[in-house]
C-alpha cells in the first residue's frame, strides 16, 4: 500500500511522539505545512525525581495520548477519514514510552485503512528546520539533546550519515546533571541558561574536551565532573556562586559544539549547518554559532526553540517524504530503544 493508492491525495499526515516525555500529536499538510502541533509535557511529572521515570513516563503518554491526538485532529479542522497517513516515532527513546505512540498509530492505520510509517527520532530533529526554513542538501546537522548529541551529513529527507556522537554524556543530559549538582530543578537546560544570563563566563575554567584523535566525537561527563570538583572545593562559608557556574559551563558546552560543527562542515567542504534538538533552544548557542558560521561563511540555522524541543511536526515531516517514497511499517513492526544510524 502507497501514500498515492491509499490517500485519495490528501497529503495530510497526522504524527505522533511518545519517545520520551513529551505526548505529542500534529497534522501536517505536504509535509510542510502545520495545521495543528498538540504537546503534552510530563516535565511537572518528573521534576520531583530530577530526572524521567520511564515507567511513570509510558502511563503517563497512555493517559494523554487519545486526547493529544483527538486535538490534534480538532484544531487543525481534520477528521481521520481525510489523512493520507499515519507517521509515529520508532525509536530511539524509552521503549515503553514507545510503544505507546507506535501501537495508538498502528490501531489508527489498521482501523482506518491509513498508510503508517515508522520515524527515526533523531532524523525527525535533524530535518525540522524544513518546517520553517531550506538548508541545501547535502548539510551538516548536529543534534544536541537530552538522549542524543552528534554529528550527521544529511544527504536528503530520507538518508543521514553519523560522523560522531557522544561517547558519554548527552549535551542535555550534561546540563541536567549539572542542574541536580547545583540543586536546579529538571529540566536542567532551560534554568541553567537563564541563570547564566547575570553570570560571568570567566570565573571557572571548565575544560573543553576536544577529542583530536576523532574530532567528530563528543564527551561531556568529565565536564560535569569539574563542576561537581568545583563546588566540593568552594570554602564552606562560601554561597555557591550559581549564575558563574552556569555561565561557564554553558560557555565551555557552546565552545565544544560551535568548535566541532563547524569543522565538520568546513572538513567536508559543505556550507550550510543545521543545529537541532532541545539544546539548540539555548540563546548562548544560538548567539555564538551565528557569530562564528557568518565569520566562517558558513550559512546557519536553527529551528524556532518550540521546534527544537520533542514536538510531532517534525516526525510528520519525516513521515510525509517516507510515506511519499513508500516507505511502510511492516505489522510486525518493533520499536527500537538505541540509534542505529
Ligand atoms: O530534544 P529534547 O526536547 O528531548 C530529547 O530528545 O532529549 O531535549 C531535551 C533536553 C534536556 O536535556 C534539556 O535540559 C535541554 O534539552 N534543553 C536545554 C534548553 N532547553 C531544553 N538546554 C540548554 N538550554 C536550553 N534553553
Ligand atoms: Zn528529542
Amino acid at each position: 500500500m502507497t501514500f498515492e493508492q491509499n490517500n485519495k491525495g490528501s497529503g495530510l499526515i497526522l504524527a505522533i511522539e511518545t519517545s520520551c516525555d513529551e505526548t505529542a500529536a500534529a497534522v501536517l499538510e505536504d509535509g510542510r505545512r502545520i495545521l495543528s502541533s498538540v504537546v503534552a509535557s510530563q516535565i511537572s511529572i518528573h521534576s520531583e525525581y530530577g530526572g524521567i521515570v520511564p515507567e511513570l513516563a509510558s502511563r503517563h503518554h497512555l493517559e494523554a495520548i487519545a486526547q493529544v491526538t483527538a486535538k490534534a485532529l480538532s484544531d487543525a479542522g481534520v477528521s481521520v477519514d481525510e489523512l493520507g497517513g499515519v507517521a509515529a516515532t520508532q525509536g530511539p527513546g524509552l521503549v515503553g514510552s514507545l510503544v505507546v505512540g507506535l501501537s495508538f498509530a498502528k490501531a489508527m492505520a489498521v482501523c482506518r485503512g491509513l498508510a503508517i510509517t515508522g520515524v527515526n527520532h533523531v532524523h525527525a530533529h535533524l530535518l525540522s528546520i524544513f518546517l520553517e526554513d531550506a538548508p541545501a542538501f547535502p548539510f551538516i546537522g548536529l543534534i544536541v539533546s537530552g538522549g542524543h548529541t552528534g554529528l550527521y551529513i544529511v544527504r536528503d529527507f530520507l538518508s543521514a550519515e553519523l560522523l560522531g556522537q557522544t561517547r558519554d554524556d548527552a549535551a542535555g543530559e550534561a546540563f541536567d546533571k549539572v542542574a541536580k549538582i547545583l540543586g536546579l530543578e529538571y529540566p536542567g537546560g532551560p534554568v541553567i541558561g537563564r541563570l547564566a544570563e547575570a553570570g560571568d563566563a570567566a570565573s571557572f575554567a571548565y575544560p573543553r574536551i576536544r577529542l583530536p584523535e576523532t574530532p567528530f566525537d563528543f564527551s561531556f561527563s568529565g565536564l560535569k565532573t569539574a563542576v561537581l570538583t568545583s563546588v566540593k572545593r568552594l570554602p564552606e562559608d562560601m554561597p555557591v556562586p550559581v549564575e558563574d557556574i552556569c555561565a561557564s559551563f554553558q560557555e565551555a558546552v557552546a565552545d565544544v559544539l560551535v568548535e566541532k560543527a563547524l569543522y565538520a562542515a568546513k572538513s567536508h567542504g559543505i556550507k550550510d549547518l543545521v543545529i537541532c534538538g532541545g539544546v539548540a533552544a539555548n540563546s548562548r548557542l544560538r548567539k555564538k554559532v551565528s557569530e562564528e558560521s557568518s565569520a566562517h561563511s558558513i550559512r546557519f540555522f536553527m529551528p524556532s526553540p518550540s521546534l527544537c524541543t520533542d514536538n510531532a511536526a517534525m516526525v510528520g515531516l519525516v513521515g510525509y517524504h517516507q510515506i511519499r517514497s513508500g516507505i511502510l511499517l511492516k505489522d510486525d513492526a518493533d520499536v527500537y530503544s538505541r540509534l542505529f544510524c
